[in-house]
């Protein structure tokens, strides 16, 4: 459960997270779905942290692409990200009414910018156990996922092939789950993380944990190494991560702001440039509870009244405004996933962001953690 004075002091790299996914700085830039690239998750994998890529809204043969191109890229461990629950229940049985009802309050946007109204359509879905089937195939070095636990056979085969598995909580509860599953690393995700709340015990709303509370929890619940993800985007929230027990730090809104992530100049340019000092959650952006920069768009789509389709299908509705907003330079009127701790980013080059990091955490921290179950030096 994190430190404990009677251990010997170790370099803080050396933690159970790092020995076990084998990467030499226990810093994980975490999945990015929607915006993933290959050139961000090879480029923090080969400076020695854990680069990921969100593959959830990809099918498995883009998968399958996916993965030799970051393989081509870097030869150190790297993860693939996947949503284990796809879509909402409704998302099957939504009809043609309700679209044209959530459709309503971005039409006259859609209108004003010369976009196109999008269509509706009915879901067709992309099952998980197919994107799952690539990445085992494949024998990516590191599964990871959020929404759930995929299924046991799934695991298995994990285990067998020596694929790292790291499942994501919210709440001590899901950690305690995931523990009992079988996985080697949890991520803790406190709810400042920038991106969707990955809850599936509870309602994402009935688990709003921060990280400052969540991660000490987790660490005291579980026996496996934890990573703390949310609100953290540079040394100082690395260190006192690892404070509350942490093993290892996922930053996503930090890395998203670098030149390499698939986030637009606009998006990029408000996490770097004091555009992101509020955030808030949301289900507008995409039928499931996320967190975005508090503009124009969330704030009308968060009104009382707003009907909201079920997951994935509200994300197809903003995608129709969000590609004219963007055309236009319409900021206020995209969904722009960020943090808590956005407006800490200052880099846009990820080469000096996680150089920065493993130097300010090494300055602070030194040799001065002590690890109550090390597995450094095998
Ligand atoms: C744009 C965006 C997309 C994300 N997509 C995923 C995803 O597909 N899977 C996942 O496990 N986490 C996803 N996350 C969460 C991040 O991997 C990370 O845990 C989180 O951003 C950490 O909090 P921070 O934003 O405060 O750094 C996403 C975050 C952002 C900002």
């Amino acid at each position: 459960m994190g430190q404990d004075p009677t251990k010997p002091a170790l370099p803080w790299n050396k933690t159970r997270v790092s020995s076990r996914l084998g990467i030499e700085y226990p810093i994980i830039q975490g999945p990015l779905g929607g915006v993933p690239t290959q050139q961000l998750t090879a480029a923090v994998s080969n400076f020695g942290g854990l680069g990921s890529f969100g593959a959830h809204g990809w099918s498995p043969s883009a998968i399958k692409d996916v993965i030799a191109e970051i393989r081509a890229l870097t030869s150190k461990p790297f993860a693939m990200n996947l949503w284990v629950s796809m879509e909402d229940e409704g998302a099957f049985t939504s009809s043609r009414e309700a679209f044209a009802r959530s459709l309503a309050p971005l039409a006259g946007h859609i209108h004003a910018l010369g976009g196109t109204l999008p269509a509706y359509r009915p879901y067709v879905a992309t099952k998980f156990e197919d994107q799952a089937r690539v990445l085992l195939d494949a024998k990516v070095p590191v599964f990871s996922f959020i929404y759930g636990i995929p299924p046991k056979e799934i695991l298995d085969e994990c285990r067998a092939q020596g694929i790292l598995i790291i499942g994501s909580a919210t709440t001590p509860d899901e950690a305690v789950v995931l523990e009992q599953a079988g996985v080697d690393v949890i991520a803790a995700s406190g709810f400042e993380a920038g991106g969707h709340r990955g809850s599936f015990l509870r309602p994402a709303e009935e688990s709003l944990t921060g990280t400052f509370s969540l991660v000490p929890q987790v660490a005291d619940a579980v026996s496996v190494p934890v990573v703390a993800a949310g609100g953290i985007a540079d040394a100082r929230g690395i260190v006192a991560a690892f404070a509350l027990g942490a093993e290892g730090a996922q930053l996503g809104t930090a890395f998203l702001a670098c030149e390499v992530s698939g986030a637009n100049a606009r998006h990029r340019d408000a996490i770097l440039n004091g555009g992101a000092r509020r955030t808030a959650l949301t289900k507008g952006f995409t039928g499931r509870l996320a967190r975005g920069i508090d503009n124009r768009l969330l704030e009308e789509l968060n009104r009382p009244g707003v009907e909201i389709l079920p997951y994935p299908l509200q994300r197809t509705l903003v995608r129709g405004l969000a590609i004219p907003a963007e055309k236009a330079a319409k900021t206020d009127l995209l969904p722009l996933w960020a943090g808590q701790s956005a407006n800490l980013s200052r880099q846009s080059d990820v080469k000096t962001l996680f150089e920065a990091l493993v130097s300010e955490v090494s300055a602070i921290a030194g040799p001065v953690l002590r690890w109550s179950r090390d597995e450094s030096g095998k």
